[in-house]
């Protein structure tokens, strides 16, 4: 069976186009994959963090939010194992400058010392470890002592509040903590677009259980984001699971499956959330590292212990291309000689959710529009537009994925009702008014 297309190079012209994504300081020629999310793909990838957030925090009593600061402790990273070990092995060609990481090349064209971009032979570098930590520092001098990272994963935020949100919140194990926010990694080949970058976003959860119990968990949670995954609106045989093998797992992991989604071409499947058992490392390691108690006291049974923790982390950018990548699609509309190009997004994470056309400028009917659009903004994001044929708006609207348009024509204004066309099935109905808002209300849960 052929693969998925690869989208990807459509996707990246459409995302600059209309408003989704652009180079971050373009104008200076861009920084190193880096992007800027532009009007309508923040309100994206804010759908798809309210999507995860509802799931994760407010739907159950069993997690806490968190929003922990970038900037942590340092011996926080040499806790975590991060200083000594988050680093890539990596090889310069001496010749064309291209740098690869060691641990992705050709294993025959390493020991032979054959570069994979020039070709030549004997210009490769030895591996060397490069730690993947972006370092600052904090206060006037730039001496070791003063040296801070900037957070390469969330999750070390929520291990060093373990208590604090326990306690507060009077939670007793098994709970969780969930955080989203920024993390940095210098990483040696980014790319693919938002897919691999150096600044990014994770939704990660920490869910604190008793040792013993922690595989059950694990499978309980590699269920559970699976299907939200689903519930996203991503394919399902776009998506598997990955188990880690010993020699994958990373340092902190007794057990670890990724969740991939296929990107379709070369690209084909990659990981988009990383589901693991921490087991103790993390907080452990703090314990030793700080000198603070990190156990927890189970009172009824009157024993004290240091919780295992399962993790659940999805990139918040990694997962918005993949939502793009599954909804994007061309398609030929019957009677029409102009093709379409459709995001087909689930309606909860479309960035506008209804746009408003009065059919001509005249007539009172941009008037009546505008009434519309200023009723059905307290409850939706919409758009207004005037310009250009019908045909045209529709396909404006068609590719960001607009699940709704409502036209404005001569009969409306005699007879207060307007056509509500569907961005999939392309149904055009006579709504009432006074109905519209309910109307698409109603269509436009899920
Ligand atoms: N706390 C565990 C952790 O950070 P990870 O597998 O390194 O695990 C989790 O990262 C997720 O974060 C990945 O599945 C991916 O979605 C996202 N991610 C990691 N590195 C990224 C990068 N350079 N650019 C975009 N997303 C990234």
């Amino acid at each position: 069976m052929a693969g998925y297309p690869d989208v990807m190079d459509k996707l990246v012209s459409l995302c600059k186009r209309r408003g989704f994504i652009f180079q971050s300081s373009e104008i200076y020629g861009g920084t190193g994959s880096v992007w800027d999310y532009g009007p309508l793909g923040v309100e994206l990838k804010k759908n798809i963090k309210d999507f995860w957030w509802n799931a994760m925090v407010r739907s159950r009593d069993d997690i806490e939010g968190l929003d922990a600061a970038i900037l942590m402790h340092p011996r926080t990273w040499e806790a975590s194992g991060h200083v000594a070990g988050f680093t890539d092995p990596l090889v310069d060609c001496k010749q064309c400058k291209a740098r690869f990481r060691a641990d992705k090349m050709d294993p025959k064209k390493l020991e032979a010392n054959v570069c994979p971009n020039c070709g030549n032979k004997g210009t490769l570098t030895e591996p060397r470890l490069f730690n993947l930590m972006f370092k600052t520092h904090m206060g006037a001098l730039e001496e070791s002592s003063s040296i801070v990272y900037l957070r390469p994963e969330t999750a070390q935020g929520i291990f060093v509040n373990f208590l604090n949100v326990q306690q507060s919140m009077r939670q007793k194990v098994p709970f969780g903590i969930a955080q989203i926010g920024k993390a940095f990694r210098n990483e040696i080949t980014p790319g693919n677009f938002i897919f691999r970058t150096r600044e990014f976003e994770q939704m990660e959860m920490q869910f604190f259980v008793e040792p013993g119990t922690d595989m059950e968990w694990f499978d309980q949670w590699k269920a559970k984001r699976m299907q939200w995954h689903f519930d996203l609106g991503l394919s399902p045989d776009r998506l598997k699971f990955h188990q880690h093998d010993a020699g994958e797992l990373a340092h902190y992991a007794r057990a670890a499956f990724d969740v991939t989604f296929d990107f379709g071409g070369t690209l084909g499947d990659q990981e988009i959330e990383g589901i693991h058992n921490r087991g103790d490392f993390d907080l452990s390691q703090h314990q030793q590292y700080s000198g603070k108690k990190l156990e927890y006291f189970d009172q009824p049974n009157n024993k004290r212990y240091v919780p295992y923790v399962i993790e659940t982390s999805v990139g918040a950018d990694r997962v918005t291309l993949a939502t793009l990548v599954n909804a994007y699609r061309e398609e030929t509309v019957e009677g029409e000689s102009e093709g379409r190009v459709v995001l087909g997004l689930k309606h909860s994470i479309a960035p506008i959710k209804a746009a408003i056309f009065p059919l001509t400028k005249k007539d009172g009917q941009p008037e009546m529009a505008n009434r519309i659009v200023d009723d059905l903004r307290s409850a939706f994001a919409v758009d207004y537009d005037e310009t250009g044929s019908i045909g045209k708006r529709y396909r404006r609207q068609d590719e960001v994925g607009t699940p709704f348009c409502v036209t404005i024509d001569g009969q409306s204004t005699s007879d207060q009702t307007v056509t509500v066309r569907d961005r999939d099935t392309l149904v055009q109905d006579r709504v009432d008014v006074s109905q519209l808002k309910g109307y698409l209300a109603a269509k436009l849960v899920g």
